[in-house]
């Protein structure tokens, strides 16, 4: 959770197990609040997240985004992820 002026700006969640190959945990339900969005808040919560995940022996974080999601998908490539595997049509 990332708070600012008392309030709830934005969220980002962690898988609390990792992959099968035991060191990919899985980045979650981010959101940022619509009024807070735009100033970089999104950038913060990841990156708080890469310093503890990656200094904690895990080696990579792994995320899904709709490829819709223009605005994820670009915040995502600035940060450096990489497409993997081919998109899944949802039924
Ligand atoms: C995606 C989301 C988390 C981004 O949060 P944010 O705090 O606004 O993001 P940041 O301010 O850190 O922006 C970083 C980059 O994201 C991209 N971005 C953010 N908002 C954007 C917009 N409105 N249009 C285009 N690109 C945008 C840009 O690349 C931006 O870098 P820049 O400011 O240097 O251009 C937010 O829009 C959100 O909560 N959306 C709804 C939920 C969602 O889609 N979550 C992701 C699910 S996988």
């Amino acid at each position: 959770m990332l708070e600012t002026d008392d309030a709830l700006a934005g969220t980002i969640s962690i898988s609390a197990n990792t992959d099968e190959d035991g060191v990919t945990r899985r980045l979650f339900t981010l959101d940022v609040g619509t009024e807070y969005r735009r100033r970089g808040f999104a950038t913060k919560l990841i990156k708080e997240v890469e310093s503890r995940v990656l200094s904690d022996g895990h080696s990579a974080l792994r995320l899904e985004v709709s490829v819709d999601n223009h605005i994820a998908t670009s915040l995502y490539e600035k940060l450096g992820y990489q497409p993997v595997g081919t998109p899944e049509k949802l039924q």
